[in-house]
């Protein structure tokens, strides 16, 4: 059974009515996100973001709009927080800093952007860009993109942080030959954040990376949740194991989110949402229970071995 949010509401189910209702689909629809600590500050952020690459590089029309404008709406209102955005998005951080001022929804929302350039000027320019075209005075976090120009850009983060205009810094990858420079840059630096590619089939930053983040006292924000949609395809055409129910997960996007999110040391995901069917589904990844280490063990057996 699946029932729509406006559904629920006018059966008088919220959000506070969750635990009385009577299957996990339903829980699934109405309970509270979960939430993770950042722990330089202590701020609960949801473990479930959006990221806004591809989807949102290329619109242009009203019509290409709107769909995104109602999967922001929706993500505040089921109280989502984080979004993912880069100035090489295309029309990314611009879509985002619209329809976010149209909506009215700014300070509900925990905004994510990058610097992804060489030199001090020419990353400044770019963090200038970016407030304007996301329209807000203060950007809650700013990661240096695939560790370019790292230390150039990171002095330049923290002065923007000292002068009250960015909350967080940190830095980004999604490549594996990156690895051991952003593990040295993470020894090295002081980061409120790190951003890298971990998904279940995609495991390599549990390594060192992970554990690493966990000691320096770090949040993480995981990107490629999905390896683009990779996951999917792996899966096409087969149905969820039983045992999924056992972690209250009833979609494959459940099953791959929830198995990162249930790391230890992972803050919060960021997988690519365009679509308000999408959205539901992946935030139904921060209700319900999450999968112990022997259920993580199962799942990772399971993916392995397809
Ligand atoms: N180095 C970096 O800093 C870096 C690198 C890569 C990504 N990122 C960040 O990570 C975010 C996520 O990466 P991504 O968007 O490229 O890949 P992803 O999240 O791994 O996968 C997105 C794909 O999953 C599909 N999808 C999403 N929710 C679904 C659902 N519930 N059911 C079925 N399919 C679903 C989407 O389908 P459709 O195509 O139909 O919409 C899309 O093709 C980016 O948006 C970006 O913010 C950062």
């Amino acid at each position: 059974m699946h029932l729509s949010r406006r559904e629920l509401l006018k059966a008088g189910i919220t959000a506070g009515a969750a635990l009385f209702l009577p299957s996990a689909g339903l829980f699934a629809q109405a309970g509270p996100l979960l939430q993770r600590r950042i722990p330089s500050t202590g701020e609960s952020l949801p473990i479930i973001g959006i990221g806004t690459a591809r989807r949102y590089e290329a619109v242009t029309t009203e019509v290409e709009r709107a769909p995104l404008r109602e999967v922001l709406r929706q993500f505040k209102e089921l109280g989502g927080k984080v979004i993912d955005s880069s100035p090489t998005y295309g029309t990314a951080e611009t879509v985002v800093g619209d329809l976010v001022s149209e909506l009215k929804i700014r300070d509900a929302l925990f905004i994510a952007t990058k610097v992804s350039t060489s030199g001090r000027e020419a990353g400044l320019t770019q963090l200038e860009r970016s407030f304007k075209l996301l329209r807000t005075p203060k950007i809650d976090l700013i990661a240096v993109h695939n560790i370019r120009d790292t230390r150039t850009q990171l002095r330049a983060l923290s002065e923007l942080k000292q002068a009250g205009r960015v909350r967080y810094v940190g830095i980004t990858t999604s490549f594996e030959k990156q690895y051991q420079e952003f593990e040295q840059t993470m020894k090295a630096e002081t980061l409120d954040f790190i951003q890298v590619d971990y998904a279940l089939d995609n495991r390599k930053a549990d390594q060192k990376i992970l554990p690493l983040a966990a000691d320096r006292g770090m949040a993480v924000m995981i990107n490629l949740p999905f390896g683009r949609g990779r996951l999917f395809r792996a899966v096409h055409g087969q149905n969820l194991p039983p045992w999924a129910s056992e972690f209250d997960c009833s979609s494959w996007a459940q099953f791959f989110l929830k198995y990162i999110v249930s790391h230890p040391a992972v803050t919060c995901a960021v997988p690519g949402t365009a679509k308000v069917e999408y959205l539901v589904d992946n935030l139904g990844a921060a209700r319900g229970r999450l999968p112990d280490a022997a259920m993580r063990r199962r799942m990772e057996s399971f993916i392995d071995g397809l």
